[in-house]
């Protein structure tokens, strides 16, 4: 297969298009950014430990049923996955209070939520991804009810398979945030990536937290997070 040009660059990724039809390569990056891009900076062996963790979680996701854009894993940065259009959606599922929940509703971070809470956020990096309901969704004509019902349904089935392989592997799954996008023949299907860029893992006894708000909040030691998170999910890095 040959990589021929580039498609899209991200703030974590470039897409290629390649010779082969319906089929993307994803390149990931050391690049780390936050707050709608404000705070930038470049972590060694972020780009590869991500590759590595969203290649193992999309294979273990697609075992148990669910669906997904990842096709196979090609060298330490890059993966290859089908081609989707991407729903300007991003569908963030919480179990603990943290990040922006807590803060827009009041509560403390760590509070268990009494269930999964799922929020849907408009993908338009000049408005900042705002939050937006139903008719938000309805009046933009991202997602039709139907869609919306199925991207829900996903995202809880999605937490309670996380979840629990998480739990396995003393890690609390706080939240994360999931993409879909629609392929040629109509089917929606998950994509983007499952990593430490996009979820919240804390430690079960320590609750030390083990993902991006180490760089967010500035905590230090945001690579090891990374590594451990693959090595507690068997995988291994060469960083
Ligand atoms: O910041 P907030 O608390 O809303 O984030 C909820 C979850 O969604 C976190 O796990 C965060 O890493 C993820 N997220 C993301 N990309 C964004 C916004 C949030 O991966 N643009």
């Amino acid at each position: 297969m040959e990589k021929l040009e580039m498609l899209y660059e991200g703030k974590a990724k470039r897409i290629y298009r390649t010779d082969k039809p319906g089929v993307f390569w994803v390149q990931y990056k050391d690049d780390a950014t936050a707050f709608n891009g404000e705070k930038r900076a470049q972590i060694m062996g972020k780009g590869e430990l991500n590759n590595r963790i969203t290649s193992i979680f999309f294979r273990m996701l697609k075992k148990k049923g669910i669906d997904n854009h990842f096709i196979e894993e090609l060298s330490s940065t890059e993966q290859l996955v089908k081609q989707v259009d991407i729903i300007p959606l991003e569908v963030v599922v919480r179990n603990i209070a943290a990040g922006s929940l807590a803060k827009r509703l009041g509560m403390e971070e760590g509070t268990e939520l009494s269930q999964p809470v799922v929020e849907f956020y408009y993908k338009d990096d000049e408005l900042g991804d705002p939050l937006v309901n139903d008719s938000h969704i309805d009046v933009l004509g991202i997602a039709t009810e139907e869609e919306r019902r199925y991207l829900r349904e996903m995202g809880l089935r999605i937490n309670e398979i996380l979840t629990a392989y998480m739990r396995e592997r003393n890690i609390i799954l706080v939240d994360f945030k999931l993409e879909f996008g629609r392929t040629e023949d109509g089917n929606i299907l998950l994509a983007d990536e499952i990593s430490p860029d996009t979820c919240r893992f804390w430690d079960v006894d320590t609750k030390e937290k083990l993902d991006k708000d180490r760089f967010r909040r500035d905590l230090g030691n945001v690579e090891d997070a990374y590594k451990e998170i693959l090595k507690r999910i068997g995988g291994e890095a060469h960083v």
